[in-house]
């Protein structure tokens, strides 16, 4: 058998935003599965890079006044210090906007133009008179066909999840200048999927991709396969068209092909035989990572565009499911939108790679990251479990055998069994089954700490003539240790390259190269990991939630169905009655009122900044017929804290305060005594 190589890639991060949690699954499960493969001595090359082009980029680089080049230079800047922080090691981190990306999207348009697969025809569609540009449907904004919401996107409601066309949209206007849009023609020239119809029913069938993603194409295919609009009109900022002036190619199109771009630099940075990997008979693997979202550009455009252009396919697709944080989508609202930075400021990277490796299978499903559940599991399986084992041996071989092993191995069939089960560990690193890797690799790891509390090396130290039994129990422990972080390697490698100067036998390769390190001399122990510390925790989402209140006005819905006071009027009739339960769930804070100003349009609100003791909150409340901002400022009140964030039409509200009263001048907030504090639940 030939020896493999492999080429592996994740998905382009665009190059507009910074890097979050969500994304990290991602890059974190590519470099895990690459970090295996080298360890194995695969020759395995791994290349991402920025997806530069498009209509937000070109937009954004205009508001910050800097050129789209100096914006995604900047961006590129980011993205690879969060990537280098978190430990995910590229070979090559590229840009789309790169001469390589150029070349490669001029060759395959021209080809697949060549082999009849390109078609061109007029359309219509929104216009921006005054920016003079066409508008994607994202840019044009108006009052939902379905629920009247103000200030809802071209393609669909944030209140009421309706999807529609943006000629429906009703008051429509361009969400650059806010000019009404108009409609113009324009030829658009389109890749014909349709030419492909034969070769994907037959390759979505035939392994490339799990089986779920396979099903799921079934149904798309059966449904009929559509032209594909691969053109944008100037300006844009991205490729122009060969043979099509003022024509640019649409991101999505040289998207992909930036994976050859990426792998092209690194071929001439490095030697390698660039056609050896791509070529149509190539006998390289090539595997694109990447989440559920793009599955039909990745599984169906991209095959056909290669094969069109004479390439190889790729071996496989391996798609993901999407982060959740503590059950419920990304928030800015809740803290739970973290940034890669955000966590670099606070927790040790590593944890993270642990606990999604110990959460990630081979499917589609989404994973969640539940703040309770990450402590416990990182407190309990690395630090309570692996690092453990090393911290309760290396002390006696320090301070008694001046750092050296014993010359035995006294249990070797201790030894050999964690050996075993590198065939185990194996296969599920190989088919992306990380969770249950990391539950054998911990099952092992109770067996080590199972033998020393059976060995009792404590006592050992501690009766005559024991001296040799406690050499060999510890110099086991520290080679049982050694076997566990050679299992662990591809998940945590700074902690085991902290662990390998600790051991001084080399860098580790994989599992089955391993003997036991006899009459050998080891360093110092020092902590390899300390524990999660909670207050860390709380200061992410609290950093979260701030950059939140910089860009408050985002999301935007009507005020008029949400009157944020909890008015009690001197009613006769009293609401009905709720369980205890169901008042259980109110989560009532003392809260300090630290900001309080009028809020433009509206005569019934003010916005609050209060300090909740964890974090601070910005809740729009209907108080201002009866209170004046300066005189809320310094004032202690109660808020309900818990209440789900509402989207309206000034900014998101974090929660209420409570206050009662009929209405107008007689609203009384309510307020604790003095001397109570912020933060401080009211139970
Ligand atoms: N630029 C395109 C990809 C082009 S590939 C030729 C894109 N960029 S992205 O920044 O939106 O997403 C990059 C990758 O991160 C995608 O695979 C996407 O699915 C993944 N994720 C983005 N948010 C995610 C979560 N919340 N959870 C898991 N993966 C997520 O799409
Ligand atoms: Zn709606």
């Amino acid at each position: 058998m030939s020896e493999r190589k492999i080429l592996v890639t994740s998905a382009l991060p665009y190059a507009n935003g910074p890097i979050h949690l969500g994304h990290l699954v991602e890059y974190i499960q590519t470099d895990i599965w690459v970090r295996y493969q080298k360890q194995r001595g695969v020759r395995c090359y791994y290349v991402c890079a920025d997806d530069t082009h498009g209509t937000p980029i070109m937009l954004r680089a205009d508001k910050e006044g800097i050129t789209p080049e100096a914006l995604i230079a900047k961006v590129w800047e980011q993205h690879t210090a969060d990537f280098n922080d978190f430990g995910v090691a590229f070979d090559h981190y590229h840009s789309t906007h790169s001469e390589e990306n150029k070349v490669f999207s001029s060759l395959i348009y021209t080809r697949l133009r060549e082999a009849g697969h390109i078609s061109s025809r007029t359309i219509t569609q929104a216009y921006d008179p005054l920016k003079e540009m066409f508008l994607p449907d994202r840019f044009i904004k108006g009052d939902c066909p379905k629920c009247g919401a103000h200030e809802q996107y071209g393609d669909s409601c944030e209140v009421c999840g309706a999807t529609y066309s943006p000629t429906e949209l009703k008051n429509a206007v361009s969400a650059i200048s806010g000019v009404k849009p108009i409609e113009k023609d324009s030829e658009h020239y389109f890749f014909k999927l349709a030419d492909f119809t034969d070769l994907l029913k037959d390759w979505i069938t035939a392994g490339h991709l799990q089986s779920e993603v396979s099903n799921k194409l079934k149904e798309w295919l059966e449904a009929g396969l559509h032209d594909w609009d691969i053109s944008r009109d100037a300006p844009y900022f991205g490729f122009e068209i060969p043979d099509a002036p003022g024509k640019y190619f649409y991101v999505w199109l040289d998207a992909p092909i930036g994976y050859m771009a990426s792998f092209k630099y690194l071929c001439d940075q490095q030697g390698i035989d660039f056609n050896e990997f791509w070529s149509k008979d190539s006998t390289a693997e090539l595997y694109h990572f990447i989440g559920k979202d793009i599955i039909y550009f990745h599984a169906l455009f991209w095959p056909a565009m290669l094969h069109g252009a004479h390439l190889r396919m790729p071996t496989a697709i391996f798609a993901h499911g999407f982060l959740t944080v503590n059950g419920e989508k990304m928030s800015k609202s809740r803290g739970t939108f973290i940034t890669a930075r955000t966590y670099l400021d606070h927790l040790n990277p590593s944890y993270l790679r642990y606990y999604f490796a110990a959460k990630l299978s081979a499917g589609v499903d989404d994973i969640d990251l539940n703040f309770d559940d990450f402590s416990q599991r990182v407190n309990s399986d690395l630090v309570g479990k692996v690092v453990n084992i090393a911290s309760r041996c290396s002390g006696f071989i320090s301070k008694r055998f001046a750092g050296e092993l014993s010359p035995d191995c006294v249990e070797p069939a201790l030894f050999a069994e964690f050996i075993a089960s590198h065939e185990r560990i194996a296969g599920h690193y190989e088919s992306r089954e990380f969770g249950k890797a990391m539950r054998e690799i911990m099952a092992l790891a109770d067996k080590a700490n199972h033998y020393i509390d059976e060995q009792k090396p404590w006592l050992l130290a501690k009766e005559a003539g024991q001296e040799e039994r406690l050499h060999a129990v510890c110099s086991l422990g520290i080679n049982l240790f050694r076997v566990l972080m050679a299992y662990l390697k591809p998940v945590v490698p700074d902690m085991v390259a902290a662990a390998e100067v600790f051991l001084q036998s080399g860098d580790l390769l994989w599992v089955t190269e391993l003997q036991p390190l006899l009459s050998h001399k080891i360093n110092e122990f020092t902590p390899l990991m300390t524990r999660v510390d909670n207050d860390k925790i709380a200061a992410i989402v609290a950093a979260s939630t701030a950059t939140l209140e910089k860009t408050p006005t985002q999301v935007t819905a009507p005020a008029s169905k949400t009157n944020p006071v909890t008015s009690v009027k001197l009613d006769t009739a009293i609401a009905d009655t709720i369980d205890f339960e169901s008042f259980a769930k109110i989560d009532l804070r003392v809260g300090e009122i630290i900001n309080a100003e009028e809020v433009e349009g509206s005569d019934k609100l003010l916005k609050l900044t209060l300090n909740i003791g964890i974090e601070t909150r910005t809740i729009f409340s209907g108080i201002k017929t009866a209170y004046s901002p300066d005189a809320l400022i310094g004032r202690l009140t109660l808020v309900i804290v818990n209440l789900a964030p509402r989207k309206m039409r000034f900014g998101i509200s974090e929660g209420m305060v409570l206050a009662a009263g009929p209405g107008g001048q007689d609203i009384w907030l309510l307020s604790p005594d003095a001397g109570a504090y912020a933060g401080l639940r009211v139970s």
